[in-house]
């Protein structure tokens, strides 16, 4: 059987984590090549729907990394991210999805190995935990009626679930 690879989505901070990740490439780091980066400006503008989105939309786990407390290029986008990752879990829990699929970290340019150790650490954790199941087939999230012209009462076709 094959070993599960888990889809992880990593919002990294431009200024410190994203370069560290670059640096990791270029010191050829061995990490797993599960981690879907998306450079951002700070980890504060990660708002929670954007995660919750990357679940919805099929991540099996979302990481966010920043700057060290103290070192947000915005000030405070850091304390904005920290205080989110606490909703963040909390709504995870609610919907059912475990809050141990979602991380934040803090990360320097410098610390290329220890975003390495982190994506490992993760990514174990999330074959552990297996597929994420919350995710909804589009089946069932779109409606599936007919739709009709108000005016002329003909049938349209229903781009979406491409049916007439
Ligand atoms: S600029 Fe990196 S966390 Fe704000």
């Amino acid at each position: 059987m094959s070993r599960f690879e888990p889809v992880i989505i990593g919002f990294l901070c431009n200024w410190c984590s994203y370069t560290g990740a670059d640096l990791a490439g270029v010191a050829r780091l061995q990490y797993p090549p599960n981690l879907r980066p998306i450079r951002v400006m700070c980890s504060g503008m990660v708002s929670p729907d954007l995660v919750m989105e990357a679940f919805l939309k099929g991540a099996d786990g979302v990481m966010v990394m920043g700057c060290h407390p103290g070192e947000c290029h915005y000030l405070e986008g850091n304390t904005k991210a920290a205080a989110r990752a606490r909703v963040i879990t909390l709504v995870l829990d609610d919907i059912g999805i475990n809050p141990d699929r979602f991380r934040l970290n803090w990360i320097s340019s410098a610390e290329a190995s220890v975003f390495a150790e982190l994506v490992t650490e993760f990514t174990i954790r999330i074959q552990k935990l297996g597929p994420q199941q919350t995710r909804p087939q589009n089946s069932d999230t779109e409606p599936k009626h007919e739709m009709q012209n108000p005016k002329s009462g003909e049938k349209q076709r229903d781009l979406k679930n491409n049916v007439t």
